[in-house]
């Protein structure tokens, strides 16, 4: 009932809130996709620069299908993690032969693409086409440990997958994407780790179990890295 209660404003205040970033200027899932998977291990400043330079070189998702190895790779020299980007072409590939070149429009194909987890598919179907699935990722889940005060390892498959469902039950139908953005960007502006978060600024202040109990900063409870 407390996430319900805060689904609404949460969106609301991403909406006066939100920064604007490359990606959200768009709702072409392809975009939004390649965002995602370069900031699951980069950060938003560094992030902008490839995600420009990427996009003007590959367009779409049948130019990223197509493109030799060598060029992928020289795009995507910096970010890292070289599994990424090449997971990315298999998932492009498999949008070319399965989908005819259009990204997919339904969560479950989303999800069965290549290197998209439930995180990624929650994101690009709710951010691209409004579908309510949760987009629950590592500042996600500190955030909503913190509303809940719960001292449940967030590293936990288990604990992961009851967050998402606790997500799932409250998405508002009509803001899907403002909503999960908005949990973002709390975690990224308001709700942060290290140090104090800035519960002054927060939506969720008032309805905050954590800050309630005056443990905001030991939250969340996270094991091996
Ligand atoms: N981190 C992960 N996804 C993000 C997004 N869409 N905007 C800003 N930071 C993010």
């Amino acid at each position: 009932p407390r996430l319900k209660e805060l689904s609404g404003p949460i969106a609301a205040w991403y909406r006066e809130n939100r920064r604007d970033l490359p990606w959200r200027n768009t709702t072409d899932a392809y975009r939004i996709w390649v965002s995602e998977i370069m900031l699951q291990q980069t950060r938003v400043e560094a992030v902008k620069r490839y995600y420009e330079r990427f996009l003007e070189a590959l367009p779409t998702v049948r130019e990223l299908a197509e493109v030799p190895e060598d060029r992928l790779m020289k795009l995507w020299e910096g970010l890292g993690y070289y599994n990424r980007v090449r997971n990315m072409q298999k998932a492009a590939r498999q949008v070319m032969e399965e989908y005819g070149g259009e990204f997919p429009h339904t969560y479950d194909t989303i999800r069965s693409l290549a290197g998209i987890g439930n995180y990624t598919a929650g994101a690009v179907s709710s951010f691209a086409y409004g579908i309510p699935k949760p987009a629950v990722d590592g500042n996600v889940l500190r955030v909503l440990s913190r509303i809940l005060a719960s001292e449940e390892d967030i590293m936990k498959a288990s604990v992961r997958s009851w967050m998402e469902r606790a997500v799932e039950e409250v998405i508002p139908e009509q803001e899907a994407s403002d909503f999960n953005q908005g949990l973002i960007e709390l975690g990224a502006l308001v709700c942060v780790p290290g140090g104090e978060p800035k519960c002054g600024i927060c939506p969720a202040a008032e309805l905050c179990l954590a800050r309630e109990k005056g443990i905001q900063t030991a939250l969340p409870v996270k094991t091996k890295a």
